[in-house]
């Protein structure tokens, strides 16, 4: 009779193992991770698993709580001091009797709570660049006159160097005057924190006895907002998560103008490197705050941010990239210590910074990239992420590309009459009645639309104070749809007689969406300065399918928060993104967060984000010969030359103005 056949998910890894194997070391063997702290002395409680009960035809295995061995008294003990939830088991202890499925409990889901209707949550396979690691150091002994600090080595080698996977390790410097103490605190007990990336192994902190805590922060520094999460090491959880606004605002609302400040302020430089620190700092403090942790069990931390905000942080001065041919201090991914970047954590802290991925795709690209993985699968998959800078990524198993394109601030409410950023108060929907031109409207802080009982009332607290990007990229679809619009973006004047909401500002005219105070109307500038915006992004990943030699993409995702409040079907009328199904087109909110996520969970996402940027092939926009043509097309609603077929099935596009044509001679026509 074979051995038992064991069966872990969600990896589904598998392998056969004689009676009375540890299920931690079948799951070591099988390369499952499985944490532990103590070494297999079930005292941390760390690497505890459940037994999936019944049959599994697809795998041949019929797995049974008589499988696994009964609760020995190591166990119990465990149970008694600190208490071992219902069906979990310690799997240093429990051994294997037959065929199992055992689960090992993953509580890192990404997106679960920040995107809505997303479709999948990702789980996220832990395999942390730190390790805890406990071990009982022998004794000094007159006659192995071996120091201190190498009898420990020795130990940790002898009792994780298998499990961990490593032979020699080297030890941060300020550890070794602290090193005898530490070991005769509680009687030669030590835990070791173990940081193992990037091809070494170190010894970054020490505790004496069994130190059962070790977390990580995961963060993406954006030009207008700094998110974090607290994660803890040893379970994956996200224990707090927080934001900010980014102070280097007040040196310059977008990355070019803060480059300039640098440029022109001998100190600016520091100034807002030391400002970005201190945010990052004061939000460390907010989330160890609220999960109830100690600033010096923050062990590693992971960043993400576009190049300028890559290298502010760094306190890399970002003049280099204000021009061509946009040089970075350095792309690849980039290895430091929190303390060398002034950062309050544990002293031996560890940081690890995405690459970027070039002057204008940065490491919160990368991360997006990491994310997403338009690299692991055979759909040709269109990534962007919308700022004053879109960065955009296209790619498939078989190539992928990337560029950025100015699109400057218009689709953040910048440059709009009434445009302002998402928050309550804003218009962001918006609706155009094709026959009256009379519209209706949502802001944010209310479901109800603005021609609903009860709105007036339900938006008293707010107002109605401006629109954001998504609501600007609305109406504009919508005057559109209702032939406002031309196709070359001219408000048409000759409605002025029909409605209203068409009235002249002398040379041109505007529609005006809301009345009373403050009155938001869409004026031509306002049409213009979207077109243009628009036109930039289009015209980049026009660039890049051109390079790929492909007419349409199979999917798109929106990353970022502009991403998550526009409506596909409206960004394609608009011609902001090429043809593709509507259900194919997803908001995946801060997929840069989630990619240092995923970095900072597991090592093996370093080294496949390193080893894809590297493949990655870098489209400089401003040398394609072609860019301006397809910026020129791409000014047209929704384009001049490409055609909209998947989106036609949902919504008729006001029919192409023929050139003969009048300006009265249009049928437009549409459908909801
Ligand atoms: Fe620590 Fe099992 S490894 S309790």
């Amino acid at each position: 009779m074979s051995d038992p056949l064991v069966l872990f998910m969600p990896s589904g890894k598998r392998g056969h193992f004689p009676v009375g194997t540890p299920v931690l070391e079948a799951a070591r063997q099988l390369g499952v991770y499985v944490e532990s702290v103590c070494g297999g002395r079930a005292t941390c409680g760390r690497c505890q698993v459940s037994v999936q009960e019944g049959s599994f035809a697809k795998h041949k295995i019929v797995s049974s709580l008589d499988h696994i061995s009964q609760r020995g008294p190591k166990e119990d003990r465990y149970d008694r001091v600190r208490g071992l939830p219902e069906g979990r088991r310690l799997s240093c202890s429990a051994t294997i009797l037959g065929d199992l499925v055992i689960d090992v409990p993953q509580d890192t889901v990404i997106n679960a709570a920040v995107v809505r209707k997303r479709a999948s949550d990702k789980v996220i396979e832990r395999d942390p660049a730190i390790r805890l690691c406990y071990v009982e150091v022998e004794e000094p002994d007159m006659h192995k006159p071996l120091g201190d600090l190498d009898r420990l080595k020795a130990a940790l080698v002898r009792d994780w160097g298998h499990a961990v996977g490593f032979d020699r390790l080297e030890v941060d410097f300020a550890l070794i005057p602290q090193v005898q103490k530490i070991l005769r605190a509680e009687n030669w007990g030590v835990t070791a924190a173990i940081h193992h990336d990037n091809g070494e192994a170190r010894i970054i902190a020490l505790w004496p006895g069994l130190h059962n805590e070790a977390y990580g922060i995961a963060c993406d520094i954006g030009s207008t907002t700094i998110a974090m999460h607290l994660v803890s090491l040893l379970s994956g959880r996200i224990v707090a998560s927080s934001g900010t606004q980014n102070p280097q605002i007040r040196f310059g609302e977008d990355l070019m103008s803060r480059v300039s400040y640098v440029m022109m302020n001998p100190d600016g430089r520091h100034a807002m490197t030391a400002a970005v620190r201190q945010a990052i700092d004061s939000l460390i403090g907010e989330v160890c705050e609220e999960g109830k942790t100690a600033r010096t069990d923050i062990l590693d931390l992971v960043f993400v941010g576009n190049p300028v905000m890559h290298h502010l942080f760094l306190g890399v001065d970002p003049t280099e990239l204000g021009g061509a041919p946009f040089a970075l201090a350095v792309s690849g991914a980039t290895h430091l210590q929190a303390s060398q970047i002034d950062l309050s954590v544990n002293p031996g802290a560890r940081v690890y910074m995405l690459p970027c991925i070039a002057g204008h795709v940065g490491a919160d690209a990368a991360a997006a990239t990491l994310s997403e993985g338009p690299y692991r699968q055979d759909e040709m998959m269109l990534l962007v992420d919308v700022g004053t800078n879109a960065e955009i990524v296209l790619g498939n198993r078989a190539r992928t590309v990337a560029c950025s394109s100015p699109t400057g601030p218009a689709f953040e409410g910048a440059e709009i009459s009434g445009g302002q950023r998402a928050a309550p108060g804003a218009i962001e929907r918006v609706r155009i009645d094709p026959v009256t031109l009379e519209p209706r409207y949502r802001v944010i802080g209310t479901e109800l639309w603005s021609d609903e009982d009860g709105f007036a009332e339900a938006s008293k607290l707010t107002g109605v104070t401006g629109i954001c990007g998504s609501g600007i990229i609305e109406v504009v679809a919508e005057m559109f749809l209702a032939g406002i619009i031309s196709e070359d973006g001219v408000i048409d004047g000759s409605l002025a007689e029909r409605s209203p909401r068409i009235v002249s500002t002398g040379r041109t005219f505007a529609y005006r969406l809301k009345d009373g105070e403050p009155s938001i109307t869409i004026s031509q500038n306002d049409v213009r300065a979207i077109q243009l915006a628009k036109a930039a992004l289009y015209a980049g990943v026009k660039l890049l399918m051109q390079k790929q030699g492909v007419e349409t993409v199979d999917a798109i995702r929106f990353a970022g928060a502009f991403g998550s409040f526009i409506d596909p079907k409206y960004a394609m009328v608009l011609g902001l993104i090429p043809d593709c199904e509507l259900d194919k087109v997803k908001a995946v909110g801060n997929a840069a967060g989630d990619g240092a996520l995923m970095a900072l969970l597991n090592r093996g996402h370093r080294r496949e984000i390193e080893e894809t940027v590297r493949r990655i092939e870098k489209i400089e926009t401003a040398l394609e010969p072609d860019f301006q043509k397809f910026f020129v097309d791409a000014m047209a609603l929704p384009n001049k030359t490409d055609a909209f077929p998947r989106l036609s099935a949902h919504v008729t596009l006001p029919e192409r103005k023929q050139p003969q044509e009048g300006e009265g001679g249009r049928r437009r026509r549409r459908s909801r």
